[in-house]
């Protein structure tokens, strides 16, 4: 673990005493403002630290404005055994969360699995928080959610999906698998964990307003467009101007191409090799051989 020079040691206990103190001074209800704090000293604890003390200041922000409700408690608006939609009041992220996984959990507890979703929740923090609660009872735990527009697609300029970070977990008996990501390359908060530290970005995390990459963190931050996943491939050529042979893509895009071109040639195009050893199959196995198009 590296520890930036100019940092400070607080522990644990006492980061989460001064964060569930910061939400009952803005008057949220004890239980509310412990399922907060809970989910931040989680997510620093993790070394998540682009979701833990670093989000504090905007939830509380957003509470001081009233865009949150503190005291919102979620209502199930439909439900069958093993689903449930949940209407989250626009109450706190973990509030929320932690009553659609304990829901799902419920539910999955009598007919072995449970879905749950919700409308009008705010920021969640790590999504790993909530698979984790399903994984305390032996479950599988997936939690997902979407967010604002903050990730520009491949070869595209501008933010047109969110960071929706997902989180896939599963107990084990010894050892336990825990992916919890953002879906772009990174999440939001590392760029801002990098702007507090006045540190530079790395390579394939943002692009500037003219949809190119950038390493200077400030200007990540103010532009709010990350990139994809693996998504280095940029197409802006010259003056903003992007390439039509390359339009942008999302994830389905390039299948869906790959498909067209199939249909419009006819066929699949195999490497010699598989074809090789397809040879040999249906010589072993005594099948015709493979038949192939003629062009
Ligand atoms: N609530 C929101 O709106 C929101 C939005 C985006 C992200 N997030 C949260 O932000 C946090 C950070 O997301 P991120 O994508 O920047 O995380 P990350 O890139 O640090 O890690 C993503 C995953 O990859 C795994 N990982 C990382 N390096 C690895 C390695 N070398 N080998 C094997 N596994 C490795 C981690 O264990 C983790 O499961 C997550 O908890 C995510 O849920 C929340």
């Amino acid at each position: 673990m590296s520890v930036h020079s100019q940092s400070k040691l607080v522990a644990v206990e006492e980061s989460h005493r001064f964060m569930f103190d910061c939400f009952k001074a803005v008057h949220v209800p004890d239980d509310h403002a412990r399922a907060m704090a809970d989910l931040l000293i989680a997510a620093d604890h993790r070394g998540h630290f682009s979701h833990g003390m670093n989000r504090l200041e905007m939830y509380l922000n957003d509470l001081a404005i009233n865009s949150t409700n503190a005291s919102a408690v979620p209502e199930i608006i439909n439900e069958t055994p093993a689903t449930a939609w949940v209407d989250g009041k626009n109450g706190l992220g973990a509030v929320v969360g932690n009553y659609c996984m304990d829901l799902a959990i419920k539910k999955a507890k009598i007919v072995g699995v449970g879905w749950v979703c919700a409308k009008r929740s705010n920021h969640y923090g790590i999504a790993g928080w909530y698979s984790k609660r399903a994984m305390e009872h032996g479950m599988v735990g997936i939690s997902m959610t979407n967010t604002s527009p903050a990730m520009a697609p491949t070869r595209s300029k501008e933010a047109a999906l969110g960071t929706n970070p997902l989180a896939f977990g599963a107990p084990a008996k010894k050892d336990k698998f825990l992916l919890d990501m953002a879906t772009t390359s990174v999440a939001m908060g590392k760029i801002e964990i990098q702007r507090r530290k006045g540190d530079s970005l790395p390579d394939g995390w943002a692009q500037d307003p003219e949809g190119k990459q950038t390493n200077d963190a400030e200007l990540a931050y103010k532009t709010r467009c990350l990139m994809p996943l693996g998504g280095l491939e940029l197409t802006i050529i010259e003056n903003q101007k992007t390439d039509p042979l390359k339009p942008v893509l999302v994830p389905g895009d390039k299948e869906d191409a790959i498909m067209e071109a199939v249909n419009q040639s006819g066929g699949i195009q195999y490497l010699e090799n598989q074809l090789k050893c397809c040879e040999e199959l249906s010589k072993r196995l005594n099948v015709k051989p493979m038949e192939f198009i003629m062009k």
